[in-house]
């Protein structure tokens, strides 16, 4: 693996490229202009309103990231010191350290091949008197197989909470990713379908875990009126963190969420486009849209026929400055996780096996023709010289 750090700018094609335009630049000046509210003001509930209008729930609540919406959430559910999560190995680290902020133990269950999101058959081998909830990942902008996977968790009563960080705006069966499970997370980090720079929010449709994540947002603070609205002393009831997301940030997302539709069906174009063309080599599967999925592609995976052919060609593409990236590392082989759980390699097959041959490929929703041309004949290179490499 060429692990050799590269600077950005040298990219012909970066992993990633952020859309934005002068209506973002429009909303914002006018928020630094008018001098007052950059905090608690009221494009943050204005915000939420059209997340929670977008993905069909009753209640939204903004952070400060995708990370602290997990972490708030847990909090608000109660979940704790003894409690087991069941969560994949195969996301982001945060789904697994969000478990460890509140004392819980993260229980990793394999996946399966056709979502990577957690295997419904296998969930149930891994529940037991301890399990509070269960911790599903929606990858790349696909949604996992979360209908059987709620099943499973409301036949056993334990509660439901989607790490649907890289999916905003996707669906599966006509419902928007984020309004199946009790509760979900959005993230707006960088690399995201929408962006706010860093930045997350919480859907449900429980009242009681809304008012609770507001609480655990600021400070434990019943907020009636907006806090420096009010001038008198409000009242603390438990103890909570300062995870609020900006009046900047949350304008950011209110002009970004307007043209969410729009920069989908750009991805979903370019995607369109590099599968039409790299799908004739056998080594190389594209991304897959079951029946009754949508693919917002936040990445564009390929998957390889082995770990050889995937490493070759993720250098390759480096010698061509294309940044390509293998998401996920299993989060148990980390050394941290390593260390701390000692999972035993042969409970996790599916997860050992796809992340050894999954590349992820610069995605983003403004392409130019000659920047996918190019993603796409240095592919055809690689396979049409293979045996030198
Ligand atoms: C699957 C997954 N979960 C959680 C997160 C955490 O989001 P954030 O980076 O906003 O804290 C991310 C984001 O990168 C992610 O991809």
């Amino acid at each position: 693996m060429n692990s050799k750090q590269e600077n950005p700018d040298q990219w012909k094609l970066p992993l990633y490229k952020i859309y934005s335009d002068d209506e973002d630049l429009n909303l914002i000046t006018k928020i630094i202009k008018r001098g007052t509210k950059w905090a608690i003001g009221p494009e943050i509930e204005e915000f939420e309103n059209e997340i929670k209008n977008y993905v069909g729930t009753d209640y939204c609540i903004t952070l400060n990231s995708g990370t602290s919406a997990l972490h708030a959430l847990f909090l608000a559910y109660g979940i704790g010191k003894e409690d087991e999560v069941i969560i994949p190995s195969f996301s982001f680290i945060s789904t697994a350290n969000s478990v460890l902020f509140v004392d819980a133990i993260p229980k990793f269950s394999d996946i399966e091949e056709i979502t990577f999101g957690l295997d419904p058959q296998l969930i149930e081998k891994n529940i037991n008197s301890k399990t509070k909830a269960i911790v599903p990942m929606d990858y790349g902008g696909l949604s996992c197989k979360i209908f059987d996977i709620k099943k499973i968790a409301s036949d056993n009563n334990i509660i439901l909470i989607e790490d649907a960080a890289e999916a905003l705006g996707s669906s599966i069966k006509g419902k928007k990713v984020g309004s199946v499970s009790d509760s979900s997370i959005f993230s707006f980090c960088g690399n995201k379908v929408l962006t706010t720079g860093e930045g997350g929010a919480a859907v449900t449709n429980s009242r009681e875990i809304y008012e609770k994540l507001k609480l655990i947002r600021s400070h434990g603070r019943v907020d009636r009126t907006s806090y420096f609205d009010n001038p008198d002393e409000p009242t603390y009831e438990m103890l909570g963190f300062n995870w609020r997301m900006s009046t900047i940030t949350a304008t950011l997302g209110l002009s970004q969420i307007r043209k969410l539709d729009k920069l989908i069906q750009m991805r979903k174009e370019n995607a369109k486009y590099i599968s039409s063309q790299i799908s004739k080599f056998s080594q190389i599967s594209v991304p897959n849209v079951p029946d009754g999925h949508d693919h917002i592609y936040q990445m564009y995976t390929i998957r390889l026929e082995n770990k050889k052919i995937r490493d070759n060609l993720h250098q390759y593409l480096t010698t061509k400055k294309i940044f390509s990236k293998l998401y996920f590392s299993p989060i148990h082989r980390t050394s941290f996780y390593q260390q701390k759980f000692k999972t035993d390699e042969n409970s996790l097959p599916i997860t050992n096996k796809i992340s050894d041959q999954v590349l992820t490929l610069p995605m983003y929703p403004n392409m130019t023709r000659e920047e996918k041309t190019y993603l796409v004949e240095s592919i055809s290179e690689f396979f049409e010289n293979q045996s030198s490499y």
